[in-house]
């Protein structure tokens, strides 16, 4: 039987992270966290001294990664990232490392090997259009960037890191655009696709949302 997989794909800062975290928790399944990826993989360049731009050397670094997951800590060749991984500056070296299509490929079977039983939930850009077309259930979260800047600096200034509206605002236009944009794999709904708009939704009603559509269709 085939192992089922539940996409959801967004812009950055649109939750989709915290979305598909409680998603897993609540149907017991696995976690793919495929902007960790990028990420795990722009961190490593920089460690060794690779340009972002220097296509072959970063989808040799992409296709050596030895990433660990470990509950919510990540490992990077036994050292613990958790805590750069989630950078602000990290995010935008990942956005700037995954428009090379070689980087891509290299981290595409890295991304299947997380389709296992009992199942899979996968969030990201491409997930429903790329890595996981034949995906059961494919979600699209949408909300305005000003709503995502927002959001975004609460959560930044909570956790007592210094950011501003027109900061952020600005690194997630300059990031959109990346994402959107690219020839490859850009960020945007699949065809069978479900939109959800969570601009006004609380995190417990986009969840129980989606849940419903996963009950629909299983
Ligand atoms: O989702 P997250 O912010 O962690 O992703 C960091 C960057 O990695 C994104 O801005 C995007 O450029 C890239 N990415 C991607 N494809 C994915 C997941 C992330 O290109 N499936």
């Amino acid at each position: 039987g085939s192992v089922p997989v539940l996409t959801v794909d967004g812009p950055t800062a649109s939750g989709k992270g915290t979305l598909a975290s409680e998603l897993a928790a609540k149907l017991g399944y696995h976690l793919l966290d495929s902007g960790a990826l990028y990420r795990a993989t722009a961190l490593a360049a920089q460690d060794a001294g690779i340009s972002l731009e220097d296509e072959a050397s970063l989808a040799m670094m992409a296709a050596q990664l030895d990433l660990r997951f470990d509950g919510h800590r990540v490992l990077l060749g036994g050292r613990d990232i958790t805590d750069p991984l989630r950078l602000e500056s990290t995010g935008g070296m990942a956005s700037r490392v995954s428009v090379h299509p070689a980087v891509r490929q290299a981290l595409f079977q890295l991304q299947l090997s997380f389709r296992r039983l009992p199942g899979l939930v996968a969030d990201g850009r491409d997930m429903g259009t790329v890595v996981f077309p034949s995906a059961e259930l494919k979600v699209f979260l949408t909300a305005s960037v000003e709503q995502r800047a927002s959001r975004r600096l609460k959560q930044l200034l909570g956790k007592g890191v210094a950011a501003t509206l027109d900061g952020l605002l600005a690194d997630l236009r300059a990031r959109d655009e990346r994402d959107m944009l690219r020839s490859v794999a850009p960020c945007k709904p699949a065809e069978d696709a479900v939109l959800l708009d969570n601009s006004a939704l609380s995190i417990d009603a986009s969840v129980e949302q989606v849940l419903g559509w996963w009950q629909a269709r299983r």
